[in-house]
């Protein structure tokens, strides 16, 4: 098969990257032309675990190319998936689907025989029909089938995700799209990933409604954490003793500092946006959005009451910025709203992330970047852990203490035992667990 993925940001690129590593052959086209020559010279402008290796090995084995300009390898694909970004338009939270449009009418005019023309960007309900609509009005002549196929990739573990998915969404009616898309995804099929035909809108709705659901469970679990926190209870074996009820299910129930994101935070919004304009308000995820937005304000609280309830002229270690680990994605992170309250209350923030601090240093106000959690917990009077890097979870508790000048962890992903902590002399704050003062 031959596949062009349009936009090589984070979908486009590992997408393109894995079709091409099960026998396709794959172009990556990029109106960057920073992004394409950084490609061609092996670069890859992301950090995903595992993504450099596939592809190298597929460029060397000439299955996986780039390109500026879509025309000449869309003009002999079979298939062509549409991977641009979808914003949140500026105002509205809608989705901005000016570079989908774009992209589509772009593509429709260099297509030659039938193709099948796939939208994994993920956008709003009906954005099928649209596309077919200027299809059918501006290129009458081009025979072309639109089919939605969302992806449910996690950074971080997006290869994975990719090659072991639990379902695999196509929607389309059309009996040779139909065919071209098990094509595509046969050496999935091996694998038993199960491919789920529906119709379009189906499948646009089912990604908005997979991530809003995910971002209510995280919400639900987080209120959970709160109210164990008063109570008395452990969240994490609340999360455990109902996860174990296969209805409900272990995942998604980690208790944290809210969910952040290029995803999560953009997709419950735009599905809010898009309920509210059909006159059928989804109530569950408006509230999702406030709570969420809420937590991370809370966050920072937490860290000042930790602290004695005033952080001024304090010094603030925090160990992880990007919205969750294995990434250098900073988009929403929950660290923004903390970094900000802890300067908002006049502390000395130092912070340190494995990947993050570069996308960091554009976005953060005036802290301190160190090399390790060693060198930032040096006069520290507290730290706080907002994202569970590996590197984070074995800390070398005894020495953080005779570094720091007050011994103070507020663990707001909860990676450490309590009782650990304690004994090492440390006042310890985690999420929805009794915390242990010093
Ligand atoms: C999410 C979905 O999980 C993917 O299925 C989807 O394809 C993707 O969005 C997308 O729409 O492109 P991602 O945003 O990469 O993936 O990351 P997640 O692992 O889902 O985490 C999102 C946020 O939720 C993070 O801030 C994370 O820390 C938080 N989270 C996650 C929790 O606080 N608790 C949990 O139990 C799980």
């Amino acid at each position: 098969m031959r596949i062009v993925m349009i936009g090589s940001g984070y979908v486009g690129l590992v997408s393109g990257a894995c079709f091409a590593d099960f026998g396709h052959h794959v172009t990556c086209v990029d109106k960057s032309e920073a992004k394409i020559t950084a490609l061609e010279a092996g670069e890859v402008p992301i950090f995903e675990p595992g993504l450099d290796a596939i592809i190298q090995q597929n460029r060397e084995a000439g299955r996986l190319d780039f390109s500026k300009n879509l025309a000449p390898s869309v003009g002999e694909a079979d298939v062509v998936f549409i991977a641009v970004g979808t914003p949140s338009r500026r105002g509205d939270g809608h989705a901005d689907l000016t570079y989908v449009y774009a992209a589509a009418r772009e593509i429709a005019a260099a297509v030659k025989g039938f193709t099948v023309v796939v939208t994994k960007s993920t956008v709003p309900v009906g954005t099928g029909d649209e596309i077919e609509r200027i299809f059918r009005e501006e290129f009458p002549e081009k025979d072309i089938a639109v089919v939605s196929n969302p992806e449910f990739l996690r950074e971080g573990a997006a290869i994975t995700d990719f090659k072991r998915p639990d379902r695999i969404v196509i929607g389309t009616e059309d009996a040779r799209a139909i065919e071209v898309m098990r094509e595509v995804y046969r050496p999935l099929y091996l694998n038993e990933a199960p491919l789920y035909f529906c119709e379009r809108r189906t499948s646009e709705l089912i990604k908005y409604a997979a991530n809003a659901f995910l971002a209510m469970k995280i919400t639900f679990i987080n209120e959970i954490a709160d109210l164990s926190e008063k109570i008395g209870a452990d969240v994490q074996k609340v999360a455990k003793g109902i996860g174990m009820d296969k209805r409900i299910g272990d995942k998604f129930l980690h208790a944290g500092p809210g969910y952040g994101g290029s995803c999560f935070p953009k997709d419950t919004l735009a599905l809010v946006k898009t309920a509210q304009d059909f006159d059928s308000p989804v109530r569950l995820i408006e509230t999702t959005v406030a709570i969420n937005d809420n937590r991370k304000r809370a966050m920072g609280r937490k860290v000042i009451a930790a602290c004695d309830g005033d952080v001024r002229g304090k010094k603030i270690a925090v160990l992880g910025l990007t919205f969750k680990p294995n990434t250098d994605d900073m988009r929403d992170a929950p660290s923004i709203t903390i970094v900000q309250a802890l300067l908002d209350g006049g502390a000395t923030v130092h912070a340190y992330d494995p990947e993050g601090m570069e996308a960091a240093k554009d976005i953060l106000g005036p802290i301190t970047y160190g090399k390790d959690p060693y060198e930032i917990a040096v006069d520290a009077d507290a730290i706080v852990i907002v994202t569970e890097w590996e590197e984070f979870r074995a800390l070398d508790l005894k020495r953080l203490k005779t570094v720091m000048k007050d011994p103070v962890i507020v663990d707001l992903r909860n990676i450490y035992p309590a009782s650990e902590v304690a004994k090492h002399g440390f006042g310890y704050f985690a999420i929805g667990r009794k915390p242990e003062r010093r």
